[in-house]
């Protein structure tokens, strides 16, 4: 492990910062403040986005798809999410946490969504959750509030129902699918959701959306109008090679760095560049001549 001291001079980003909570949401949307949110699935990952100031941290079940190179996001369980959510949680102090509910964990029964829903926040050290839907979650979204747990909801593209959706399409895009976001949106407000992911939909209904409800949406491929962003590290990064979806914006390309110094070091080893004198431990002559002397 590296002992290098770290350079950075920026303080803004050392800086210690409260706790941002479901409260910094409902203020930052008054304010008319953009609400910034990314994903994360480790700690070093979640340490350094803490770190540059985020408003929230989402443990998402894309970690099913990112991470650990499934399909799509159904296969992640409960158990997997708690492991990453741990994880985040002893890299990120300051960041609202929010552990995403994984498919099948919510949509049995309100008692297990409630439960699971606790899981997250007693065993994974998350602030909040997030789960998949609309008026058919309102039950589960009322009952997991009532016990005390924010509820973040998520609408338009909702991965978890890929096969019922038809493959990763945008949604929203006639005016009665229209109509039905809204009024789900609403609904959700209604049964206590603390704000919504928007994913997937046309800029101007997200917009629309944004100025009905009270509570701050938080868009993915829904424009502008959103009260906050969010987009999947994994792609903001440039690790996540299989595709990209328009949405996303790379601001850096780690899958190519991450290859060529992968590359750069088996060189090293094969021409013997490394390692080097610096890379090696010594020890004094005397003790190497003592060493030898008995052999
Ligand atoms: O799982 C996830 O990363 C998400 C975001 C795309 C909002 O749900």
């Amino acid at each position: 492990m590296s002992t290098v001291t770290p350079v950075s001079t920026n303080m803004s980003q050392h800086a210690a910062r409260k706790k941002v909570t479901t409260l910094t949401f409902r203020q930052k949307k008054e304010r008319g403040e953009p609400l910034t949110m990314l994903t994360a699935y480790d700690y070093p990952t979640a340490m350094a986005i803490d770190k540059a100031g985020i408003d929230s941290i989402l443990v998402g079940d894309s970690l099913a798809m990112v991470v650990l190179g499934y399909e799509n996001t159904l296969p992640v369980t409960m158990e997997e999410m708690l492991h990453h959510a741990r994880a985040v949680a002893r890299g990120a102090k300051s960041s609202m946490l929010i552990g995403d509910m994984p498919f099948m964990s919510y949509q049995v029964s309100v008692e297990e969504a409630v439960r699971n829903a606790g899981r997250f926040l007693q065993q994974g050290g998350m602030d909040a959750i997030k789960l998949e839907g609309g008026r058919e979650r309102a039950d589960a979204v009322r009952a997991i509030v009532g016990a005390g747990i924010p509820v973040m909801g998520h609408l338009g593209l909702t991965p978890q129902s890929v096969h019922q959706l038809g493959g990763f399409r945008a949604q929203g895009k006639n005016a009665s699918a229209a109509k039905r976001l809204l009024e789900d949106a609403q609904i959700l407000e209604e049964a206590g959701a603390f704000s919504l992911v928007l994913e997937s939909v046309p800029a101007r209904l997200a917009e629309f959306i944004s100025k009905k409800i009270s509570i701050p949406t938080i868009g993915i491929g829904a424009g502008l109008g959103c009260d906050g962003q969010v987009l999947v590290t994994h792609d903001l990064l440039g690790l996540f090679d299989r595709f990209t979806p328009k949405f996303v914006k790379k601001y850096a390309n780690l899958h190519e760095t991450m290859n060529k110094a992968f590359a750069e070091y088996i060189d090293d080893i094969e021409t013997k560049r490394f390692p080097a004198p610096e890379h090696t431990v010594e020890m004094t002559d005397d003790e190497w001549d003592e060493f030898l002397s008995d052999k």
